[in-house]
């Protein structure tokens, strides 16, 4: 099959890396892609948000297959352009992409259906939203923005000030633009949060194995939020018991709630779940892959990655193998210095061939904003790279990615020192 896997971060590099080991995978491009991913796959330049170009481009160099593995192409509606041209692609159509594209129609999916969330309330008046913030006085409370925001329309706010000027940020300023035109105001939940990516054809849901992203740009959990500087896998707290819990409390009655309301929902189906005093809830859903919990999840898939995604589109789900291997991932994100605010590019990059760490056993360096520049590996993004590790148990697999990282160097290079060690005390605890 001649593929094309539409993004261009560490994400769809892990992607890439995991269908070409399928025999059924010929040639395999990406788009946009960027100078890392220019090694495994070819990569043309054409914006992931530029449905139009992207389904004519499709046509043009007649792809069996896509994958498009970022939200906004998806909310955008890229898989009914493409299915509209009859090219199947793996993900969901826009319909199902509601999930993560509108806070407002997951949680109001969730409340129908009755399905563990933060209790809530959507306003689009943002004196509404004040007056309810003010008489449930309840702290602290969390303002998120409805539409996309690049994970970054979450506010939990401490008090009355800190909630008013949220509220002016999100819904006045448009501080994350449209996307902030109504808001959810919802309970503050505690807890560990587990990421549990599943495959699903719309009828049947296989999990994958689950996962623990550290969303926050520097050490023991400060700083602020970013797409992630890290994973684990798999997430010590997603213990047996509470993944049976989630696949009845969760997974099944999300997939058969999408089907009940005329969008099921086919691809990856993301959840974000926060394991409270009071039970396994859901925090967000995502309509396709983590990133960076692809580059953690995907390692340890011992099923051929192209056979499942082609059973989510075709709906033969049931009969198809999901199956990963024992041993645990991790990875750790190079950054650079100023991410997620302002940062330079353009810093050459050392340590790599080919992309690469030559002679690393069980090491993969993904590929998250470079470019290469005159034969140079140079950063041309916020995120850089992603070095993720395999091993027996978490703490060599920890090792072996930290070991990794520290071969690698440019100008400016930030990253977290800690990826992991909650997860570490985590599995003490239990021991
Ligand atoms: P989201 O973009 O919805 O995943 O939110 C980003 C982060 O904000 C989550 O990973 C949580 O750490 C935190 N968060 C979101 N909603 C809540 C909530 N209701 N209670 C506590 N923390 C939350
Ligand atoms: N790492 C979180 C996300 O992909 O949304």
């Amino acid at each position: 099959m001649k593929i094309l896997v539409v993004g261009g971060g560490g994400r769809e590099h892990a992607i890439i890396r995991a269908l070409k080991k399928s025999p059924d995978c010929g040639e395999i491009w990406c788009a946009p892609g960027n100078g890392g991913i220019g090694y495994d796959a070819r990569c043309k330049d054409i914006k992931a948000t530029d449905v139009e170009a992207m389904v004519a481009f499709a046509q043009e160099e007649k792809f069996d297959y896509v994958v498009v593995a970022q939200d906004d192409p998806l909310a955008l509606g890229m898989v009914d352009a493409l299915a509209a041209v009859g090219i199947p692609a793996f993900g969901p159509d826009k319909a199902a992409a509601q999930i993560e594209a509108s806070k407002v129609f997951s949680k109001n999916l969730m409340k129908k259906y009755g399905i563990p969330t933060a209790a809530y309330e959507t306003f689009d008046d943002p004196a509404k939203a004040m007056e309810y913030i003010r008489a449930q006085n309840r702290w602290p409370v969390v303002i998120k923005a409805d539409g996309l925001a690049l994970g970054k329309g979450v506010l939990i706010c401490e008090d009355e000030p800190a909630a008013e000027a949220g509220i002016q940020e999100i819904m006045l300023d448009k501080k994350f633009g449209a996307s902030g035109s109504r808001v959810v105001v919802e309970e503050f939940l505690t807890g560990p949060e587990v990421s549990v990516l599943s495959f699903t054809d719309g009828k049947v849901v296989k999990p994958m194995v689950s996962s623990m992203d550290h969303k926050r740009a520097c050490d023991n959990d400060t700083g602020l939020n970013t797409g992630g500087m890290g994973t684990i896998a798999p997430n010590p707290y997603y213990t047996p018991a509470v993944a049976q819990r989630c696949m009845e409390e969760i997974f099944l009655p999300t997939i058969r709630a999408m089907e009940a309301e005329g969008c099921p929902f086919k691809g990856c189906l993301y959840f974000g779940l926060m394991l409270t005093p009071d039970g396994p809830k859901v925090i967000e859903y995502n309509c396709r892959f983590g990133d960076p919990e692809a580059q953690v999840v995907l390692p340890l898939l011992d099923s051929d990655l192209l056979t499942v995604m082609n059973a989510c589109t075709n709906g033969t789900l049931a009969d198809t193998e999901v199956k990963f291997r024992d041993g645990a991932a991790a990875c750790v994100i190079l950054a650079s210095g100023g991410y997620p605010v302002s940062y330079e590019k353009g810093k050459e990059i050392t340590g790599l061939t080919e992309g690469q760490l030559p002679g690393a056993e069980d090491v993969t360096v993904y590929h998250a904003g470079t470019a290469v520049k005159d034969g140079k590996l140079v950063t041309s993004g916020g995120r850089v790279l992603g070095v993720t590790a395999t091993g027996g148990d978490l703490p060599a697999a920890l090792a072996k990615a930290y070991q990794a990282a520290d071969q690698i160097h440019f100008d400016k290079l930030h990253r977290r020192s800690d990826i992991g060690r909650r997860a570490l005390q985590a599995l003490e605890a239990q021991k």
